[in-house]
């Protein structure tokens, strides 16, 4: 997601530093930015290579008037870009994070500047999907909360505000809905095609519940349900353990190239 972030940021004529941490991820970002740049250009969108010179690659985090962060889903990992971001950014700067459910309040709590920590949360595929839910902290001050909401108009998107829960409101309502479908599967109500086209043409959802979670990625999907079992302290949002057994066997959704279905 970093990447299609980097993409939508970079589209609206600013300036963007990529970094990730993993050898090789930036370049991989670079080329889907490309393909999805392209695939734009050719109904009228901007010139790739004109949004391409805005974008460049670091190997480290970069003072910036603002961070997206979009690494895996993870509170640790997280926080520890939070505390590195809050020594390396100016302290006017605000630090956003790309969080599925992790309380923002934990983020911000590992910073000194708690009024400048905010959830800007894009949808997978960020060029495409029009949400930025805006997840304001307790401390997020009424000004980045305000800057933030004004950023994501500018980048043509339409932002909604949530306040600080686990799940926010998006995956409060995706995940459980994504878990039921997968315990379809694993009780034998029917199959994975048949679950899907039920979803889609009875509920006119772009795609079904099992092709969407290996877009998301089921070990997010995973995540995702154990940061709402732990932060609403209720066992009804525990993974089911289908999802569970692929994620351990490697089987992640479209990044693998396994998941409910297979990706070539
Ligand atoms: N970049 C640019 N354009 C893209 C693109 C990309 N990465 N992906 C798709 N498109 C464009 C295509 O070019 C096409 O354009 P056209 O209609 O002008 O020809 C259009 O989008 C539709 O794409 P396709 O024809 O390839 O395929 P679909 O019609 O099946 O659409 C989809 C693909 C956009 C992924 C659609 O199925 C969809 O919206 N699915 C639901 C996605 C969703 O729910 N995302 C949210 C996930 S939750 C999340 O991210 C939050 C996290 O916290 C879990």
């Amino acid at each position: 997601m970093g990447g299609g972030i980097a993409q939508v940021v970079a589209a609206s004529g600013r300036r963007v530093s990529l970094h990730d941490s993993f050898p090789g991820a930036t370049e991989r970002g670079l080329a889907a930015m490309r393909k999805s740049l392209e695939r734009l250009a050719e109904k009228g969108g901007a010139d790739p290579d004109e949004v391409l010179a805005r974008v460049e690659t670091m190997d480290d985090l970069v003072p910036a008037d603002l961070m997206i962060e979009a690494v895996i889903e993870d509170a640790g990992v997280k926080t520890d870009v939070f505390k590195r971001a809050d020594a390396i950014l100016p302290p006017e700067s605000v630090l956003a994070s790309n969080t599925s459910s992790i309380p923002i309040g934990l983020l911000a709590a590992t910073t000194a500047r708690p009024d400048r920590v905010i959830g800007m949360h894009f949808f997978n595929p960020v060029p495409v999907l029009q949400l930025v839910e805006i997840v304001r902290g307790r401390e997020t001050s009424d000004e980045t909360a305000d800057a933030i909401t004004e950023l994501a108009h500018d980048l043509g998107k339409t932002p909604a505000v949530a306040n600080d829960f686990p799940g926010f409101v998006s995956n409060r309502i995706l995940m459980p809905y994504i878990n039921e479908a997968v315990w379809a599967l694993y009780d034998g109500v029917a199959e994975a095609e048949a679950i899907d086209t039920i979803a889609k043409l009875g509920f006119a959802h772009p795609m079904g519940p099992l092709a969407l979670a290996d877009l998301i990625g089921l070990d997010t999907c995973v995540a995702i349900m154990e940061v709402l079992r732990t932060g609403l302290n209720d066992e009804k949002y525990a993974p089911c353990p289908l999802l569970c057994e692929l994620v351990g066997e490697g089987k992640l959704g479209r990044k693998s190239g396994d998941g409910f279905y297979r990706y070539d």
